[in-house]
């Protein structure tokens, strides 16, 4: 997957510079050509020499070499490298990117840029929740730059929190899902169809009063955009949500609740290749909806009976026929794996994507996930990253399914 590719790995200074040399041996090993470029205070935590060694290529750190006057040229490396990684991405680094403040070698690189670049975050756990930082690495986001986001641990300042950069192996994985997304190619899913439900559902209580849940919707819409960029075409049965289509190959079903998206999802998903079953689903409704408000002074406060919501995903697990792809999510606080193969059985599903509520940035409404991708025969355990990056992992999670 690495060989031959050309990789810029950006070293700032942090504690987290030592694990550098292991992220730079993997990429080396997996056939990477990796050029490093360190920022002064980087050299303060690792030598060029260690660098220089395990690279095969001398380590760039200035603008011209002292003594031979050669003139390091950032745009030549912008263009000749396939992905730009930095790791450790320090506050202060992190702040430079933001706002282009072009002091040092590994900045101006960042700037002439034109392959994707990739962060991987390090510093202490105020630092990171500061929120300039997450200011800047919003900023970050919107330009285009991959967070691969810290991880909870022990810091360097003893304290425990989140904040440790990322482990080598696990930035790997990330490098190898961004070529592997590169490698497919835009028509790879051309002519399937797939239905993707995603969001809450709403119950109604009275006119004015529902039972809903968190879910913002962000996981399900990036998954639907994911197939639709590989050339399927897309049915998204969406619950109330604040999020608006872009791809034009997703038709998008908005509906209120569980029974709407029942009565659309049985419909939709025997016609489909793949079906997603992203939607945090209200499993209760009750059982009568109040035509007019309840008022609040009339006598005691009401107790609402509920009534159970069909199970969609296992509803349209007992109508998959051969050939089709059935993906559900679980969303779980405790037990987590033996919970997931559970309802991977008994909904009949192909691939279930554990997510769980004890990891912190992973569920409801962030931009992030953590996920477990379970299939019959597998268990492939992923780092924090953003949804898309999620929905890309899942993606090609189905595309290695698919038979024909
Ligand atoms: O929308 P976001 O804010 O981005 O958050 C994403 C998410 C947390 C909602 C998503 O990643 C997720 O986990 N979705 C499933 C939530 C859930 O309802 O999990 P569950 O373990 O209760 O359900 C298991 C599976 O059955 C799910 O595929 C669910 O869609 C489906 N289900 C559940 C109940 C029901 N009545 N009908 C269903 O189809």
């Amino acid at each position: 997957m690495l060989k031959g590719k050309h990789i810029i790995l950006g070293i700032s200074g942090g504690i987290a510079a030592y694990k550098s040399a292991a992220l730079l041996r993997l990429l080396v090993k997996a056939g990477a050509e990796v050029q490093v470029i360190i920022t002064p205070n980087g050299k303060e935590f690792i030598t060029p020499v260690t660098l220089s060694a395990l690279s095969g290529k001398p380590v760039i750190s200035e603008f011209f070499t002292a003594n031979s006057g050669e003139w390091h040229s950032h745009v030549d490396l912008g263009l000749w490298a396939d992905l730009m990684i930095i790791a450790p991405a320090t506050a202060s680094t992190i702040a430079k990117m933001a706002n282009g403040v072009a002091d040092n070698m590994l900045i101006t690189t960042y700037l002439s840029a034109k392959e994707h670049v990739m962060i991987a975050p390090a510093m202490d756990l105020d630092m990171w929740a500061h929120p300039s930082t997450q200011r800047n690495i919003r900023t970050l986001e919107q330009d285009g730059v991959e967070v691969i986001s810290p991880a909870d641990g022990e810091l360097a300042s003893h304290l425990v929190g989140k904040g440790r950069m990322e482990e080598p192996e696990n930035i790997v994985k990330c490098i190898k899902a961004f070529f592997e997304r590169n490698n497919v190619s835009e028509a790879s899913l051309a002519g399937k169809k797939v239905m993707i439900t995603a969001g809450p559902t709403y119950e109604k209580i009275d006119p004015v009063r529902f039972i809903g849940n968190f879910s913002s919707g962000k996981m399900g819409f990036a998954i639907a955009e994911e197939f639709a960029q590989r050339g399927a075409d897309v049915t998204l049965v969406t619950g109330p949500v604040s999020l608006d289509v872009k791809h034009p190959r997703i038709k998008r079903i908005s509906i209120e609740s569980a029974l709407e998206m029942y009565e659309t999802a049985v419909q939709t998903a025997p016609e489909c290749d793949v079906a997603v079953f992203a939607a945090a689903v209200a499993d209760y409704r009750p059982e009568t909806c109040n035509q007019t408000k309840i008022k609040r002074e009339k006598g005691e406060a009401p107790v609402i009976k509920l009534v159970k919501n069909p199970d969609i995903a296992a509803a349209c697990g007992k109508l998959k026929k051969d050939g089709q792809i059935f993906v559900g999510f679980a969303l779980e606080t405790d037990n987590e794996l033996a919970n997931a193969r559970e309802k991977l059985d008994k909904k009949n599903l192909d691939i279930m994507v554990l997510n769980s509520l004890r990891d912190a940035g992973a569920g409801f409404a962030t931009d992030t996930n953590k996920v477990t991708i379970i299939t019959e025969n597998s268990e492939m355990q992923f780092p924090l990253k953003s949804k898309v990056c999620v929905a890309a992992d899942i993606v090609n999670t189905v595309q290695g399914l698919l038979t024909h």
